[in-house]
């Protein structure tokens, strides 16, 4: 018998990457699945990819009415939310401060903050008793680098979410906690990078990470399972650092 037998879990930023390597887990474990993504292409592409006991949907998260219809879509089809993984999450282009534009701080903000917290709030009316919702930061949530100060500001904000709903949200019987994962391979570096920086990178990479490699996305998929689970039933505002050692080491000295 599977970890998520018989759950219903919403997983959003669910086409690609961290989120759907989730689904693919979810379903291993027994758990009926709904994926949510912006792309319709992907959208179509997740759903043929993981079958029938999938659902996926065409929402955008920064959008209120897109969510409203989201959710009725998930009450139609299967009457509540056992598992909640608000995992769509966009990085935005790497801007020093004096180079943000207003328009590239409140993209990354209406997805990454607006849009989780309203993910949450709009399924409140469906989530069951013993719930599990899963936000998804980063590990630059906690560290300062040049470039990313909107993105990794839109992370802490998403810790801060999590440690709030699970004070809030644990008087209705529902789990919160957060996910931080470090680099993890989904593609960004072949996205950002021409094919020869990428062979830079990655030989980079294997002599500065304590594990000489990126996240596979299975591995924070494992993560997500366990958040998922009653095995994790004892574990509730927490921050689950999956990073490969990253943030706990320094490679100052
Ligand atoms: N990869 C890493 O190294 C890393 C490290 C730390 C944290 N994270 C976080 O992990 C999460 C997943 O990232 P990933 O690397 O798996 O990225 P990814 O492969 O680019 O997947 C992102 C997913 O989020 C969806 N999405 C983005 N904005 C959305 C919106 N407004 N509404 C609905 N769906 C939206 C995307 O769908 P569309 O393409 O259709 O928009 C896609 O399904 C993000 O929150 C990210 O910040 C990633």
């Amino acid at each position: 018998m599977g970890r998520l037998q018989g759950k219903v879990a919403v997983i959003t930023g669910g086409t690609s990457g961290i989120g759907l390597a989730t689904a693919k887990a979810f379903l291993r474990e027994g758990a009926r699945v709904v994926v949510v993504g912006r792309d319709q292409k992907k959208v179509d592409q997740a759903k043929d990819l993981l079958g029938e006991r999938a659902v996926a949907v065409r929402a955008d998260v920064a959008n209120l009415d897109e969510l409203d219809a989201l959710y009725a879509r998930v009450r139609d089809e299967f009457q509540r939310i056992d598992v909640l993984f608000a995992n769509a999450g966009i990085p935005g282009a790497p801007l020093p401060v004096d180079k943000m534009t207003s328009e590239a701080f409140d993209a990354v903000y209406a997805t990454n903050v607006r849009g989780t917290f309203f993910t949450v709030q709009k399924a409140l009316p469906l989530l069951a008793t013993g719930a599990s919702v899963i936000l998804t930061t980063s590990i630059a949530n906690d560290f300062g680098r040049a470039n990313v100060s909107a993105y990794a500001s839109s992370k802490a904000a998403v810790r801060s979410l999590a440690q709030s709903f699970a004070a809030e949200l644990i008087g209705r019987g529902v789990r919160v906690n957060a996910i931080s994962p470090g680099g993890t391979d989904t593609g960004i570096i072949a996205k950002r990078f021409s094919p020869e920086q990428v062979k830079v990178v990655m030989e980079r990479l294997k002599t500065t990470l304590p594990l000489k490699r990126l996240a596979q996305p299975e591995e924070i998929a494992n993560v997500a399972v366990f958040l998922a689970s009653d095995e994790s039933s004892y574990v509730l505002g927490a921050e689950l650092v999956a990073d490969g050692g990253v943030s706990r080491f320094t490679s100052v000295f």
